[in-house]
């Protein structure tokens, strides 16, 4: 199954194209073509990701990147097609938000073959919904033009599934001899949870963050550090500086509702506490890496100890990290040594530095699953949906 995929959630314009085999017990991917726009230059002079600002982006370069990406999987013949006027005025009231969209499109479509591709899978939440709207007008509008089914992808599924691939090349990597219970802790800019999933793609919500989400705390933390967005990689490279050193003079951090007997988790008040240690006074570089590193050991720690009381809960056989705070370096060392030692029975899958970030091959993969299930939408019935759930619980 060939599948193309679209991801606008955020501030990455991705589109990719697929080749998969296989089926839930034992699937194959092959990557033939996948580009990537990335707006985090732009959205670094504002200090963060405006959604006006990450939309107009996304109307801007994804025709350019959808076409980036047919090319390099040479599926991209050049042919003078007339497009019935009906489906044109379809697909012109589906666009009537996005005219620069619009334009772009229809000259795509005006000289191109209709690609062979099987289904094209978008993230249509969670993330924010002007953005999502970009790459699911696309969808639908592609779908009618091309008559090719779609199936929208939850962004946080994709996270979780493309972090159980394991490489076979640059280009192939596959998903097999899963043990189930799995149990993911997806950590980004917008969420904590801690999702089970106990029959295959059938998700329940085990915990959560009661408050802000981890990425965001550190995005805080870098902010009142006076690290540029985003903050995650800052913060974490100042923490390795004060770890190489060792002996640090900080303070250690509260570990927010780490006795607390439920799977939930609360990061507001550790931001706090940092703020407290800064006290608007003028820091050395060595005090800077000290607190990073003082707030990183208690993350860790608190995302180690709930993860852990969840895996006993679940009675989970793997356990992944997904979502963008999983490429940081301290989370991936501590689950890898705490794992071994503390749950030698679970496997434990952290995402390859590819996966981290968003992009469209983790959509696409997802989708591939999604389709084999037949959860096909038509054109008319898709929507973004900025809080989209994977647990029919929390929806
Ligand atoms: O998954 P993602 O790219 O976007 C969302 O769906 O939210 O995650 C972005 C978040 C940001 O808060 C960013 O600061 C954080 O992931 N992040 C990191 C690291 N790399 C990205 N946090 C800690 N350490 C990192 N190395
Ligand atoms: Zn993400």
């Amino acid at each position: 199954m060939k599948i193309l995929s679209i991801e606008t959630s955020c501030d990455e314009t991705a589109v990719s194209i697929l080749e998969a085999t296989g089926d839930e017990s034992s699937a194959h991917f092959r990557v033939l073509g996948n580009a990537l726009l990335s707006q985090i230059d732009i959205h670094r002079e504002f200090g963060g990701v405006y959604p006006a600002v990450a939309k107009r982006e996304h109307a801007k370069n994804l025709v350019p990147v959808l076409a980036a990406s047919l090319e390099e999987a040479e599926l991209m013949k050049e042919d003078l097609q007339v497009l019935p006027d009906e489906l044109r005025t379809e697909i012109s009231v589906l666009l009537t938000r996005e005219p620069e969209l619009a334009e772009a499109l229809f000259a795509f479509l005006d000289e191109t073959e209709v690609p062979d591709i099987d289904v094209i899978a978008v993230t249509h939440g969670p993330g924010l919904e002007p953005a999502l709207w970009v790459g699911v007008n696309l969808a639908r509008a592609l779908s009618l033009a091309w008559n090719k089914p779609i199936v929208g992808v939850n962004h946080m599924e994709g996270h979780l599934l493309s972090a159980l691939t394991k490489p076979e090349s640059e280009k192939d990597f596959s998903i097999q001899n899963l043990e189930l219970p799995i149990l993911g802790l997806l950590i980004s800019g917008g969420h904590t949870e801690l999702m089970a999933m106990e029959s295959w793609l059938s998700y329940r919500l085990v915990g959560q963050t009661k408050d802000d989400a981890v990425g965001e705390a550190y995005d805080k933390v870098a902010r009142m550090l006076g690290l540029p967005y985003p903050g995650g990689p800052e913060v974490s490279k100042l923490a390795e500086n004060a770890r190489e050193r060792g002996n640090t003079q900080m303070p250690s951090l509260p570990r927010p509702m780490m006795k607390d007997s439920a799977c939930d988790f609360s990061f507001s008040g550790l931001k706090t506490a940092v703020l407290y240690l800064i006290k608007d006074r003028a820091l050395s570089e060595t005090e800077k890496e000290e607190i990073a590193h003082s707030f990183e050991e208690a993350v860790s720690d608190v995302l180690f100890a709930k993860t852990s009381r969840a895996l006993l809960e679940t009675g989970a056989k793997t356990l992944v990290l997904g979502g963008g705070v999983s490429a940081n370096t301290n989370i991936r060392r501590v689950f890898s040594e705490r794992m071994t030692i503390e749950h030698p029975e679970v496997s434990l899958y952290l995402p390859e530095p590819r996966f981290t970030t968003d992009n469209a091959i983790m959509i696409g993969i997802a989708g591939f699953y999604r389709a084999l299930k037949q959860d096909y939408t038509s054109p008319d019935n898709l929507v973004a949906s900025g809080n989209l759930s994977l647990s029919p619980a929390s929806v």
